[in-house]
């Protein structure tokens, strides 16, 4: 097991009574900022709950957080950070909600001239206002985590940073918030809660018997409750599990002491960037074509996964039939797992292999992944699905 640090501040209030208690978390005087999407806290009744809650405290807000956060809309939330004097922010959302957060937050304390060279210049997060989540979104794990995800729409670009500043103070993790999700975001959510345990797991051995078993019991139970969950959209119990799997997935304790992938998602961040496909969705469709491209240097986890995971043994337990269960896995979420089904072709994935070609960058566990080995992924992933 490699040496690690592990530190992980936030604050999970789980449950569908947690809303309520909000104000038990903040401070009688702060000056607090709702941040939200496109409106579906509105048309759930979750934005009422949360302003009752509120009702003691001076709240401004700050909606249209859209999907991909836009650092473009994120800055206009900074000018009402400033305006307000406001001392803390409660992200209401998925992922996008509370990743623009965590960007809202750092760039209101950013001293430098413009904060989107927090993304691209490796700058290092020092401040930012402290902020709370109420999720209702789960799949990135975002609530748990201190990184963020942030597009520029005049660049069609995609960046990730983050600060041990930027965990939230808290998280409320009401189940019943999910209900009212459309199915193929939940979908979107199984995927990629799926991928972010497969790119901390499935690398090589690390005589790491705890972190395996942590990852392969969340992969198994995204397995048995996912489907389940996307059929019985109201029943209390499958969401919960499905809620924690996805927290559970990306919060610091499956990379403790393991070499970490991560290629899929960087491939997959160029998807969205370009093509506005889906986080969960990119995922689903560089995964299995990223598995058979690296089948050889992944061969002993991959077994290990298709024998625990899957239940396969024999003849059966060969690296083929284990890709293809992840990839119909995918697919009974109704997640479509090849690029042409998207309408993607060879020449519209060139500029992304370009883009991996001017970064130089040097990609997955082994650092075995260039842009060559990118274009070869991205090349099987525009294969039509096996019929
Ligand atoms: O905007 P509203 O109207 O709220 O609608 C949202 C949005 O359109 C809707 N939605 C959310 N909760 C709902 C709901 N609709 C009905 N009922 C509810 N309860 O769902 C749509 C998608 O929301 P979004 O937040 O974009 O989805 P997700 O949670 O999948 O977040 C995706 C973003 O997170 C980043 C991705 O790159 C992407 O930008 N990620 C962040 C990570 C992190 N911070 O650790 C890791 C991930 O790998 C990922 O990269
Ligand atoms: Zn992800």
């Amino acid at each position: 097991m490699n040496n690690f640090e592990f530190f992980n501040p936030v604050r999970i209030l789980f449950g569908n009574d947690k809303i309520e208690k909000i104000g038990m978390q903040l401070n009688p005087t702060d000056r607090i900022l709702m941040t939200y999407g496109g409106g579906s806290i509105k048309k759930n009744g979750t934005y009422e709950r949360i302003k009752a809650a509120l009702s003691n405290f001076s709240v401004f807000e700050f909606g249209g957080i859209e999907a991909n956060p836009k650092y473009e809309t994120l800055m206009k939330a900074v000018e009402v950070v400033k305006k307000n004097n406001v001392d803390f922010i409660l992200a209401i959302g998925g992922g996008s909600v509370i990743d623009g957060t965590k960007f809202i937050a750092a760039a209101s304390l950013y001293e430098g001239s413009d904060p989107w060279d927090l993304l691209i210049k490796n700058i290092v997060v020092t401040k930012a206002i402290p902020f709370g989540v109420v999720l209702t979104l789960p799949a990135t794990g975002s609530e748990m985590n201190s990184g963020a995800v942030i597009s520029r729409l005049e660049t069609r670009e995609k960046y990730s940073f983050g600060s041990p500043v930027l965990f939230p103070k808290f998280s409320v993790l009401d189940p019943t918030l999910t209900f009212s999700l459309p199915p193929h975001q939940v979908a979107n959510g199984i995927a990629d809660a799926f991928i972010h345990v497969m790119e901390q797991y499935m690398t090589f051995p690390s005589d790491s018997p705890i972190q395996d078993r942590f990852s392969e019991s969340i992969l198994q139970t995204l397995i048995e409750v996912g489907p389940q969950t996307l059929k019985n959209p109201s029943d209390y119990s499958l969401r919960a599990n499905f809620m924690w799997s996805c927290t559970m997935a990306l919060n610091g304790l499956l990379s403790t002491g393991v070499t970490t992938d991560w290629a899929t998602h960087m491939i997959g961040h160029e998807l969205t960037a370009f093509f506005g496909i889906d986080h969960g969705a990119t995922l689903a469709a560089v995964y299995p074509a990223l598995l058979t491209e690296l089948q050889e240097p992944k061969h002993e986890k991959i077994i290990q996964y298709g024998s625990r995971v899957w239940g396969l043994s024999g003849a059966d337990l060969t690296a083929r039939n284990v890709i293809n269960k992840t990839e119909d896995f995918f697919r009974s979420l109704g997640i479509k797992t090849r690029l042409c089904e998207y309408g993607l072709k060879q020449e519209d994935v060139a500029p992304i292999v370009e883009r991996f070609r001017t970064r130089g960058w040097k990609l997955g566990e082994r650092k075995n992944i260039n842009h060559e080995v990118v274009e070869a992924i991205l090349k099987r992933a525009l294969e039509p699905y096996r019929s």
